[in-house]
């Protein structure tokens, strides 16, 4: 078929291309697993309502089987094929950021399979603001269970290519709409419990969800150290996503996390360089830092945008991690950034990558 490359037996078309959206489709409905571009990172969609599709999912990405998946509708009206009930706060929510990047934990239904949700009582939900998801939702008519179309363990995918890099040979179709706007995952909140639990910060911070939801708290592991640790400990706090208990969105290099006040970090850094002497190692820092350091270190330093700027360094954190990962070095020392907006998931996603934390 003309616009279509092969592989390693895994089809690539461009999205745009005239009856792409319906070849994808197709093959959705048959069973198999296409990638498609999300506004926050490439997903591995199948049909949400085949258990078997939807198997396969866990089996391309090594993904653990306790591990569950969103679905991905293509509106609010979607919502009751696929949940028992729906509170008032979905409602209101949906409304605010829907098509968008907030993830709905709510009651499912009987026609989830329990290879979507992992043999829970509960469904993830979310319907991405991106036109291609959306417009291939539409053409399958039904919803779409999606991760991130990474192995498992790895960055989540920005690119055509890396999906390709983790999963060619490994599924049907690739849907290409090029780089991804957001870089990071979605805001997932639980809202079967009462308040309502963060269980993974994303790309609808905290305090934009508080306005919403006033008593919104955090779920255990969910950054600690975050507007005086509420929620994220002490023995009542609600237990995070399955997801989050695994080692996440990890570079093949190690990652040291270096954090602290602004001043201190260039200073901190040429430390931990000298006593890293005959490694290869990459920096990823902000560029105010890269102004202090250039010249001053051996290795490569890669800006990855300006500290107080966290929505631009989400949009790049992922691609420059398998960047930097493909060179070959041996340890990436990373600059921590403020938690405030964004900063929050940034933070997260490099506390998670990271082998050790160092503090400036
Ligand atoms: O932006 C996103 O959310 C992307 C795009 C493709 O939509 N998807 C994504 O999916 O990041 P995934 O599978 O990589 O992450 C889903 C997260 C996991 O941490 C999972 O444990 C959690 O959502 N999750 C899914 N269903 C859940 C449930 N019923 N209860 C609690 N957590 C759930
Ligand atoms: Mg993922």
């Amino acid at each position: 078929m003309a616009g279509v490359r092969d592989v390693k037996g895994t089809l690539v078309r461009d999205a745009s291309d005239k009856g792409a959206i319906e070849w994808a489709a197709g093959i959705l409905r048959s069973g198999g697993l296409v990638a498609f571009p999300t506004e926050t990172v490439y997903g591995l969609g199948a049909d949400g309502l085949n258990g078997e599709a939807v198997a396969r999912i866990f089996e391309a990405k090594g993904r653990p089987a306790d591990n569950p998946l969103i679905l991905h509708l293509w509106g609010y009206d979607a919502l009751n094929q696929v949940v028992s009930e729906v509170p008032s706060e979905a409602r209101v929510l949906a409304e605010a950021f829907w098509p968008g990047p907030l993830t709905f934990i709510l009651k499912k239904n009987d026609l989830v399979p329990d290879a979507v949700s992992a043999g829970l009582s509960t469904v993830a939900v979310r319907c991405p603001d991106h036109p291609v998801a959306l417009a291939l939702l539409r053409a399958v008519g039904r919803p779409l269970a999606a991760p991130s179309a990474n192995l498992s363990g790895r960055p989540s995918p920005t690119t055509a290519g890396d999906v390709l890099e983790d999963l060619a040979g490994r599924i049907e179709a690739v849907l290409d709409g090029g780089p991804t706007t957001h870089g990071i995952e979605s805001t997932v909140i639980d809202l079967t419990v009462s308040p309502p639990v963060l269980l993974r910060p994303g790309a609808v911070p905290p305090e934009v969800l508080r306005k919403y939801l006033p008593g919104l708290v955090l779920a255990k592991g969910v950054l600690p150290e975050l507007s005086g640790g509420e929620g994220g400990k002490g023995d009542d706090a609600r237990p995070a996503s399955p997801g989050m208990k695994y080692r996440h969105y990890s570079p093949r290099a190690q990652l040291i996390l270096v954090r602290g006040e602004p001043e201190k970090i260039p200073l901190r850094v040429r430390e931990l360089a000298q006593d890293l002497s005959g490694m290869r190692v990459a920096f990823l820092v902000t560029e105010e830092t890269m102004v202090e350091l250039s010249g001053m270190v051996n290795g490569e330093l890669v800006n990855v945008g300006q500290r107080n700027k966290p929505e631009g360094i989400a949009a790049g954190l992922y691609r420059i991690l398998r960047e930097v990962d493909r060179t070959g070095v041996d340890v990436i020392i990373a600059e921590g950034i403020p938690l405030n907006g964004w900063g929050v998931a940034v933070m997260d996603r490099l506390l998670r990558a990271a082998n050790g934390v160092v503090e400036a």
